[in-house]
Protein backbone atom coordinates (compact mmCIF):
# COMPACT_ATOMS: atom_id res chain seq x y z
CA UNK A 1 0.00 0.00 0.00
CA UNK A 2 1.26 3.45 -0.38
CA UNK A 3 2.00 5.58 2.06
CA UNK A 4 -0.64 8.49 2.42
CA UNK A 5 0.81 11.44 4.60
CA UNK A 6 -1.22 15.02 5.34
CA UNK A 7 0.47 17.86 5.79
CA UNK A 8 -0.86 20.97 6.98
CA UNK A 9 0.20 22.92 3.63
CA UNK A 10 2.12 22.55 0.53
CA UNK A 11 5.55 24.51 2.23
CA UNK A 12 5.70 21.42 5.00
CA UNK A 13 4.45 18.85 2.36
CA UNK A 14 7.81 20.72 0.04
CA UNK A 15 9.88 20.94 2.96
CA UNK A 16 9.65 17.00 3.96
CA UNK A 17 10.43 15.74 0.06
CA UNK A 18 13.35 18.24 0.27
CA UNK A 19 14.75 16.13 3.70
CA UNK A 20 14.12 13.22 1.77
CA UNK A 21 15.92 14.49 -1.65
CA UNK A 22 18.73 15.49 0.34
CA UNK A 23 19.53 12.25 2.60
CA UNK A 24 19.65 10.74 -1.14
CA UNK A 25 22.01 12.65 -2.39
CA UNK A 26 24.23 12.49 0.86
CA UNK A 27 24.02 8.67 0.67
CA UNK A 28 24.73 8.86 -3.10
CA UNK A 29 26.13 11.80 -5.10
CA UNK A 30 25.13 10.93 -8.78
CA UNK A 31 21.17 10.28 -7.16
CA UNK A 32 18.90 10.15 -10.29
CA UNK A 33 15.82 12.49 -10.10
CA UNK A 34 12.84 11.86 -11.89
CA UNK A 35 11.66 15.81 -11.94
CA UNK A 36 8.41 17.09 -12.34
CA UNK A 37 6.51 19.90 -13.86
CA UNK A 38 3.65 22.09 -13.24
CA UNK A 39 2.84 23.75 -10.10
CA UNK A 40 2.23 20.94 -7.87
CA UNK A 41 6.16 20.45 -7.46
CA UNK A 42 7.21 23.57 -6.80
CA UNK A 43 7.34 23.79 -3.11
CA UNK A 44 9.35 21.09 -3.51
CA UNK A 45 12.22 22.73 -5.16
CA UNK A 46 11.75 25.74 -3.49
CA UNK A 47 12.17 23.68 -0.27
CA UNK A 48 15.67 22.52 -1.60
CA UNK A 49 16.56 25.82 -3.34
CA UNK A 50 16.62 27.08 0.62
CA UNK A 51 17.60 24.40 2.80
CA UNK A 52 20.69 23.92 -0.11
CA UNK A 53 21.49 27.81 0.22
CA UNK A 54 21.31 27.55 4.28
CA UNK A 55 23.85 24.45 4.54
CA UNK A 56 25.41 23.97 1.07
CA UNK A 57 25.83 20.57 -0.36
CA UNK A 58 27.25 19.46 -3.44
CA UNK A 59 24.87 18.60 -5.97
CA UNK A 60 27.04 18.59 -8.70
CA UNK A 61 26.74 14.79 -9.97
CA UNK A 62 22.53 14.36 -9.29
CA UNK A 63 21.05 13.57 -12.58
CA UNK A 64 17.95 14.33 -13.65
CA UNK A 65 15.38 13.15 -15.99
CA UNK A 66 12.33 15.16 -16.43
CA UNK A 67 8.41 13.56 -16.88
CA UNK A 68 7.58 15.05 -20.46
CA UNK A 69 7.67 17.46 -22.85
CA UNK A 70 5.64 19.42 -25.13
CA UNK A 71 5.74 18.48 -28.79
CA UNK A 72 6.91 20.97 -31.53
CA UNK A 73 7.27 23.99 -29.45
CA UNK A 74 10.32 25.94 -30.99
CA UNK A 75 13.72 25.72 -28.52
CA UNK A 76 13.66 28.49 -25.77
CA UNK A 77 9.96 28.59 -25.84
CA UNK A 78 8.84 29.88 -22.19
CA UNK A 79 7.08 26.90 -21.35
CA UNK A 80 8.41 24.27 -22.66
CA UNK A 81 9.60 21.68 -20.19
CA UNK A 82 13.11 22.53 -20.92
CA UNK A 83 12.82 25.83 -20.38
CA UNK A 84 10.75 25.72 -17.00
CA UNK A 85 13.11 22.42 -15.52
CA UNK A 86 16.15 25.06 -16.29
CA UNK A 87 14.46 28.04 -14.73
CA UNK A 88 12.73 26.17 -11.71
CA UNK A 89 14.76 23.48 -10.67
CA UNK A 90 18.07 23.55 -12.35
CA UNK A 91 19.27 27.33 -11.79
CA UNK A 92 17.80 27.50 -8.35
CA UNK A 93 19.51 23.97 -7.28
CA UNK A 94 22.51 24.67 -8.92
CA UNK A 95 22.80 21.06 -10.57
CA UNK A 96 24.69 20.71 -13.37
CA UNK A 97 23.02 21.09 -16.51
CA UNK A 98 24.41 18.68 -18.85
CA UNK A 99 22.97 16.02 -16.30
CA UNK A 100 19.50 16.99 -16.51
CA UNK A 101 17.54 15.00 -19.57
CA UNK A 102 14.43 16.71 -20.60
CA UNK A 103 12.84 13.73 -23.55
CA UNK A 104 13.11 15.63 -27.06
CA UNK A 105 9.71 17.66 -28.46
CA UNK A 106 11.32 18.07 -31.82
CA UNK A 107 9.03 17.09 -34.21
CA UNK A 108 12.09 16.39 -36.86
CA UNK A 109 13.13 13.64 -34.83
CA UNK A 110 10.62 12.04 -32.78
CA UNK A 111 10.22 9.13 -34.04
CA UNK A 112 13.15 8.02 -31.84
CA UNK A 113 12.95 10.38 -29.62
CA UNK A 114 11.33 7.56 -26.87
CA UNK A 115 13.69 5.02 -27.60
CA UNK A 116 16.87 7.04 -26.73
CA UNK A 117 14.75 9.00 -23.68
CA UNK A 118 14.75 5.03 -22.29
CA UNK A 119 17.98 4.10 -23.06
CA UNK A 120 19.47 7.49 -21.26
CA UNK A 121 17.47 7.02 -18.23
CA UNK A 122 18.66 2.68 -18.20
CA UNK A 123 22.11 4.16 -19.29
CA UNK A 124 21.90 6.43 -15.85
CA UNK A 125 21.03 3.21 -13.53
CA UNK A 126 17.11 4.02 -13.76
CA UNK A 127 15.55 6.42 -11.55
CA UNK A 128 16.17 6.71 -7.76
CA UNK A 129 13.13 8.95 -6.65
CA UNK A 130 10.18 10.00 -9.22
CA UNK A 131 8.51 13.42 -7.93
CA UNK A 132 4.86 13.21 -9.71
CA UNK A 133 1.72 15.27 -9.85
CA UNK A 134 -1.35 14.09 -10.97
CA UNK A 135 -3.87 15.71 -13.64
CA UNK A 136 -7.65 16.32 -13.10
CA UNK A 137 -7.72 13.27 -15.45
CA UNK A 138 -6.13 10.73 -12.97
CA UNK A 139 -2.75 11.33 -15.53
CA UNK A 140 0.73 10.67 -14.46
CA UNK A 141 3.17 12.13 -16.81
CA UNK A 142 0.52 12.61 -19.89
CA UNK A 143 -0.61 9.19 -19.36
CA UNK A 144 -4.04 10.34 -20.35
CA UNK A 145 -6.52 7.45 -19.42
CA UNK A 146 -6.03 4.50 -21.09
CA UNK A 147 -2.60 4.62 -21.18
CA UNK A 148 -0.92 1.25 -21.59
CA UNK A 149 0.46 0.28 -17.33
CA UNK A 150 3.41 -0.63 -19.58
CA UNK A 151 4.14 2.20 -22.00
CA UNK A 152 7.24 3.28 -22.32
CA UNK A 153 8.78 6.78 -23.48
CA UNK A 154 6.17 7.73 -26.10
CA UNK A 155 3.92 10.55 -28.35
CA UNK A 156 0.95 11.03 -26.39
CA UNK A 157 -2.20 12.86 -27.20
CA UNK A 158 -3.62 15.86 -24.18
CA UNK A 159 -7.01 14.85 -23.31
CA UNK A 160 -8.81 18.23 -23.79
CA UNK A 161 -9.16 19.11 -19.75
CA UNK A 162 -5.65 18.82 -19.16
CA UNK A 163 -5.06 21.01 -22.41
CA UNK A 164 -7.18 23.52 -20.62
CA UNK A 165 -6.09 23.34 -17.32
CA UNK A 166 -2.46 24.11 -18.66
CA UNK A 167 -3.87 26.88 -20.76
CA UNK A 168 -3.07 28.92 -17.43
CA UNK A 169 0.80 28.95 -18.29
CA UNK A 170 -0.11 29.86 -22.02
CA UNK A 171 -1.51 33.66 -23.54
CA UNK A 172 -4.06 31.78 -25.24
CA UNK A 173 -5.33 28.36 -24.52
CA UNK A 174 -4.81 27.65 -28.70
CA UNK A 175 -1.43 27.69 -28.14
CA UNK A 176 -1.30 24.79 -25.71
CA UNK A 177 0.11 21.65 -27.90
CA UNK A 178 -2.28 18.75 -28.47
CA UNK A 179 0.65 16.35 -28.12
CA UNK A 180 3.45 15.56 -25.90
CA UNK A 181 6.23 13.15 -25.23
CA UNK A 182 5.83 11.67 -21.56
CA UNK A 183 7.64 8.96 -20.03
CA UNK A 184 5.25 6.30 -19.98
CA UNK A 185 3.58 4.27 -17.08
CA UNK A 186 6.27 1.13 -17.36
CA UNK A 187 8.79 3.94 -17.03
CA UNK A 188 7.79 5.78 -14.22
CA UNK A 189 6.97 2.13 -12.34
CA UNK A 190 10.92 1.41 -12.79
CA UNK A 191 11.77 4.45 -10.53
CA UNK A 192 12.83 2.96 -7.17
CA UNK A 193 10.80 5.59 -5.25
CA UNK A 194 7.54 7.24 -6.52
CA UNK A 195 6.46 10.62 -4.40
CA UNK A 196 3.28 11.53 -5.62
CA UNK A 197 2.17 15.05 -4.39
CA UNK A 198 -1.57 17.18 -4.59
CA UNK A 199 -3.02 19.93 -3.14
CA UNK A 200 -6.03 21.44 -3.63
CA UNK A 201 -9.89 20.13 -3.79
CA UNK A 202 -9.76 20.19 -7.56
CA UNK A 203 -7.33 16.90 -6.93
CA UNK A 204 -9.52 15.11 -4.35
CA UNK A 205 -10.85 12.68 -6.66
CA UNK A 206 -8.15 11.87 -8.64
CA UNK A 207 -6.20 10.41 -5.67
CA UNK A 208 -8.91 8.79 -4.57
CA UNK A 209 -9.38 6.77 -7.66
CA UNK A 210 -5.58 6.39 -7.52
CA UNK A 211 -5.11 5.58 -3.91
CA UNK A 212 -8.67 3.18 -3.45
CA UNK A 213 -9.52 3.15 -6.35
CA UNK A 214 -10.08 0.13 -8.66
CA UNK A 215 -6.22 -0.80 -10.84
CA UNK A 216 -7.60 0.39 -14.63
CA UNK A 217 -6.21 2.00 -17.18
CA UNK A 218 -9.09 4.30 -16.85
CA UNK A 219 -7.40 5.96 -13.90
CA UNK A 220 -3.42 6.34 -14.85
CA UNK A 221 -2.66 7.11 -11.15
CA UNK A 222 -4.00 3.59 -9.92
CA UNK A 223 -0.76 2.34 -11.57
CA UNK A 224 0.86 3.26 -7.91
CA UNK A 225 -0.93 0.60 -6.41
CA UNK A 226 1.48 -2.02 -8.57
CA UNK A 227 4.75 -0.37 -6.90
CA UNK A 228 6.68 -1.24 -3.81
CA UNK A 229 7.52 1.54 -2.95
CA UNK A 230 5.16 4.80 -3.11
CA UNK A 231 4.59 7.76 -0.66
CA UNK A 232 1.87 10.28 -1.15
CA UNK A 233 2.04 13.74 0.04
CA UNK A 234 -1.61 15.74 0.72
CA UNK A 235 -2.78 18.74 1.96
CA UNK A 236 -6.18 18.50 3.32
CA UNK A 237 -8.42 19.27 0.83
CA UNK A 238 -6.83 17.15 -1.82
CA UNK A 239 -6.94 14.09 0.37
CA UNK A 240 -10.91 14.88 1.56
CA UNK A 241 -12.15 11.91 -0.66
CA UNK A 242 -10.05 9.48 0.79
CA UNK A 243 -12.47 6.62 2.56
CA UNK A 244 -9.82 5.26 5.09
CA UNK A 245 -7.92 8.79 5.69
CA UNK A 246 -8.56 8.35 9.38
CA UNK A 247 -6.28 5.17 9.17
CA UNK A 248 -3.70 7.12 7.30
CA UNK A 249 -3.31 9.74 9.89
CA UNK A 250 -3.21 6.94 12.22
CA UNK A 251 -0.20 5.15 10.22
CA UNK A 252 1.56 8.17 10.09
CA UNK A 253 0.87 9.74 13.34
CA UNK A 254 2.13 6.17 14.96
CA UNK A 255 5.17 5.90 12.19
CA UNK A 256 8.61 5.91 14.42
CA UNK A 257 10.63 8.34 13.31
CA UNK A 258 13.78 7.01 12.14
CA UNK A 259 11.85 5.12 9.22
CA UNK A 260 11.60 8.38 7.15
CA UNK A 261 9.45 8.48 3.87
C1 LIG B 1 4.03 17.44 -15.20
C2 LIG B 1 3.12 16.35 -15.48
C3 LIG B 1 1.68 16.35 -15.12
C4 LIG B 1 1.35 17.24 -13.92
C5 LIG B 1 -0.15 17.28 -13.71
C6 LIG B 1 -0.53 18.19 -12.58
O1 LIG B 1 5.34 17.12 -15.63
O2 LIG B 1 3.54 15.40 -16.06
O3 LIG B 1 1.26 15.04 -14.84
O4 LIG B 1 1.99 16.74 -12.79
O5 LIG B 1 -0.77 17.73 -14.88
O6 LIG B 1 -0.24 19.51 -12.93
P1 LIG B 1 -0.20 20.65 -11.83
O7 LIG B 1 0.88 20.27 -10.90
O8 LIG B 1 0.14 21.90 -12.59
O9 LIG B 1 -1.53 20.66 -11.20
Amino acid sequence: MAEIVVVESKQAAGELVALKIRGLIESRADTVLGLATGSTPLPVYAALAQSLRKNPMDVSRVRGFALDEYVGLPEGHPESYRTVITRDVVRPLGLTPTLICVPNGEIETLEHAGADYERAIEAAGGIDLQILGIGRTGHLGFNEPGSSFASLTRVKTLAPKSRADNARFFASPDEVPRHCITQGLGTIRRARHLVLLAFGAEKAAAIAAAVEGPVTASQPGSAIQLHEHVTVVLDPPAAAALANLDYYRYIWANKPAWQGI
